[in-house]
């Protein structure tokens, strides 16, 4: 197992998660050597002498084998990946939004490069989502997936709904917990749940869609009344994103906000947790659940690619490379 000497970038809720995640997991060898932040100015809580503001010199130095990347925009998190891999560093993400806007560039910088890149933590947080979507054994078999993959509007639900708070304090409350992306916007009008689809989508059917391509809505309309509606019936609302293999090949998919019947899997998702519930040929319905938004869970899944980089590890896509990619198809329906 080789140690791994990493160069981080971004010390927000993630980036400072992960620094105190790895002070309790010194069996992991792991050790953050330079932390690359843009406000120098902020007030955080480890030494002065970790940070810069000089991304070079963490994709510059040959002792940095790892570069762990978890900043907020897109753009720059691309040049730091895609630099990183072709200077021969393997790369762990949590940029969901840089993933599903660069997802065929970074396929191809895996193969050219041959690096790692892992991205564990960029949907469903704690949940080994996307090592699990990749076990099973073709597309054509896996029937259907349904599944909350934004922590923050099913807080934001469960908190109008149970707890009667208005939208604005659910809001500020995840916020204040770290849940929130820091333009809520994102995970309010449903494109953070979208660009989690798109990759995972990648990963359990071999589709490689633009980040445009979903049809999807967040929870902007929904109002307290929709859930007393919605209870009469039995139900709650959840924002789901689907995805079903149609009898002609092709996959519908989705990000919506739902009925979900109380007996339903994902009526047990609650808060920050998230919930994901796949049919397969053969195994039936399985149920995965756990935190999917905050500073550990989230950290816990860096430290499982980390760890996952001691021996080599790589994504297979193996329904995108060894079975017939599916397409996908724009029709949709909706469940009530
Ligand atoms: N804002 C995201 C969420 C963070 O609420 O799910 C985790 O990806």
């Amino acid at each position: 197992h080789k140690s791994l000497t990493i160069g981080l970038f971004g010390f927000g809720v993630v980036g400072e998660g992960l620094y105190k995640v790895l002070q309790q997991t010194p069996s992991l060898k792991a050790s953050i050597k330079k932390v690359c932040i843009k406000n120098p100015g902020k007030k955080r809580n480890a030494p002065d002498a970790l940070f810069t503001t000089d991304k070079d010199e963490l994709l510059n130095d040959p002792e940095i084998n790892v570069i762990v990347e978890v900043i907020n925009e897109s753009e720059p998190a691309f040049e730091i990946v895609s630099t990183a891999l072709k200077n021969g560093k393997d790369v762990v993400s949590a940029s969901k939004k840089m993933i599903a806007e660069h997802l065929p560039e970074l396929l191809g910088l895996q193969k050219t490069t041959d690096r790692s890149f892992l991205y564990e933590a960029a949907a469903c947080a704690s949940i080994p989502v996307i090592r699990n979507l990749e076990e099973y054994y073709d597309n054509d078999l896996l029937h259907s997936i349904k599944a909350i993959v934004n922590g923050s509007t099913n807080f934001i639900l469960t908190k109008m709904f149970e707890d009667k708070l208005d939208f604005q304090q659910a809001l500020l409350l995840a916020q204040q917990l770290g849940f929130a992306e820091s333009d809520p916007t994102l995970d309010v009008e449903g494109f953070d749940a979208a660009n989690k689809w798109n990759f995972l989508l990648t990963h359990a059917y071999g589709i490689v869609i633009p980040p445009d391509a979903l049809v999807f809505n967040g929870i902007q309309n929904i109002q307290a009344g929709d859930a007393i509606v919605a209870a009469e019936k039995h139900n709650d609302i959840k924002l789901v994103a689907q995805a079903k293999k149609l009898e002609n090949g092709k996959v519908a998919a989705f990000v919506l906000p739902q009925f979900i019947k109380h007996d339903d899997h994902l009526a047990f998702v609650k808060n920050e947790y998230n919930g994901v519930v796949i049919e397969s040929g053969f195994s039936d319905k399985q149920f995965f659940y756990g935190k999917g938004a905050g500073s550990f869970p989230t950290a816990s899944a860096v430290l499982s690619d980390l760890s996952a980089l001691r021996y080599q590890y790589k994504y297979e896509y193996k329904k995108l490379y060894h079975h017939k990619p599916n397409e996908l198809t724009n029709d949709f329906y909706i469940r009530v």
